[in-house]
């Protein structure tokens, strides 16, 4: 008999293309999430999961799934799966790296500049027929080319935004728990303290992920050290970003703007007070959601979890360590 596979939700055609042939597949076939109790019924039988970073994959989880033998995340972050639980019951855990990279740094750009020239509140300007003519005074913004960008997380997808701020002709500092040296010679970025990078940066980019050390990294303490000029964008997760202390520091004026594509708690809901603030601007998680990225992604995570079917070590595996203890 074939392996059964569940996919949590209505996905791009390409992961069903590829498993179809060798599994039988079940999906929730909505835009929304699987709830829970339905989710812990589904996985009862199914060897492989596809699942997204909506769903969290936890002992309870697991306990439910005793034939389980991949979990496989349609997105580059895990930080919804409980990976050391997974590791301890031999089961690889896989991700979609690379294919999201370069769509998540347009992303945080188009926020960037967005936010920068406050293109959000000049569109509700022009939309409330605010506009009855030119004004020298206007809508002031913060000059991008030539700025200093702080990139916090300087891993794929924050070398892709200093590889864009280049062509700004921006200096490019960041800071992450390792020194990137192919960054450094290549774009000229300069290794620093987080407390540098906050003091100096006109805009500051996030792009860590998410786990106990960057937690509200960005808090009360770090707003104080950012200058009153400061952009902040967040286009990795939002528990990184102190919700409260965000707010404060953006209505206080002591930062010039937030862009967020990721948000605590998330989804905000639309009465949430960061969303009445005129320097804030929020989108929907949508930093990988280009037709071609989500196709993509969509493949490797069905590759990955065809893999995982087989026995065989997943293209992308975020706990190869798993296959250690398999072969110790
Ligand atoms: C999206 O946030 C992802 O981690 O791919
Ligand atoms: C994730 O893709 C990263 O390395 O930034």
């Amino acid at each position: 008999t074939r392996p059964q596979v569940y996919i949590t939700r209505r996905i791009p055609e390409r992961a069903f293309e590829v498993l179809r042939e060798h599994a039988e597949i079940k999906v929730w076939d909505s835009d929304l999430p699987v709830p829970r109790e339905i989710l812990l019924k589904e996985v009862a039988d199914a060897d492989g999961l596809l699942c997204l970073l909506t769903e969290k994959v936890d002992a309870e989880l697991l306990n439910a799934a005793p034939r389980l033998k991949v979990v496989s995340n349609m997105a580059v972050g895990f930080d919804n799966i409980d990976v050391a639980e997974c590791t301890r019951r031999g089961i690889p855990v896989g991700n979609t790296p690379g294919v999201l990279t370069e769509a998540t740094a347009d992303l945080t750009w188009a926020l960037l500049l967005a936010a920068a020239r406050r293109i959000r509140e000049a569109i509700d300007y022009v939309r409330e027929g605010r506009w009855i003519t030119w004004g020298p005074m206007l809508l002031l913004g913060q000059d991008v080319y030539g700025a200093t960008i702080g990139i916090i997380g300087m891993g794929r997808i924050g070398t892709a935004v200093a590889r864009r701020a280049k062509g700004f002709n921006m200096r490019i500092l960041y800071h992450d728990v390792r020194r990137n040296e192919a960054a450094e010679a290549e774009l000229g970025a300069v290794f620093v303290d987080m407390d540098t990078l906050l003091r100096e940066s006109d805009f500051i980019t996030i792009h860590t992920d998410l786990n106990p050390s960057t937690y509200r990294l960005i808090n009360r303490e770090a707003f104080a050290k950012m200058k009153p000029t400061a952009v902040l964008v967040n286009a990795a997760r939002g528990p990184i970003v102190d919700t409260e202390a965000l707010y404060e520091a953006l209505k206080e004026g002591r930062i010039f703007a937030a862009a967020l594509d990721v948000t605590d708690p998330e989804p905000l809901p639309a009465d949430h007070p960061l969303l009445q603030l005129p320097n804030c601007m929020v989108v929907p998680h949508i930093g990988s959601a280009t037709v071609t990225t989500r196709n993509r992604m969509a493949e490797i995570a069905a590759l990955n979890v065809l893999a995982g079917l087989r026995g065989e070590r997943l293209p992308y595996c975020v706990n190869p360590e798993v296959y250690e203890r398999a072969a110790g």
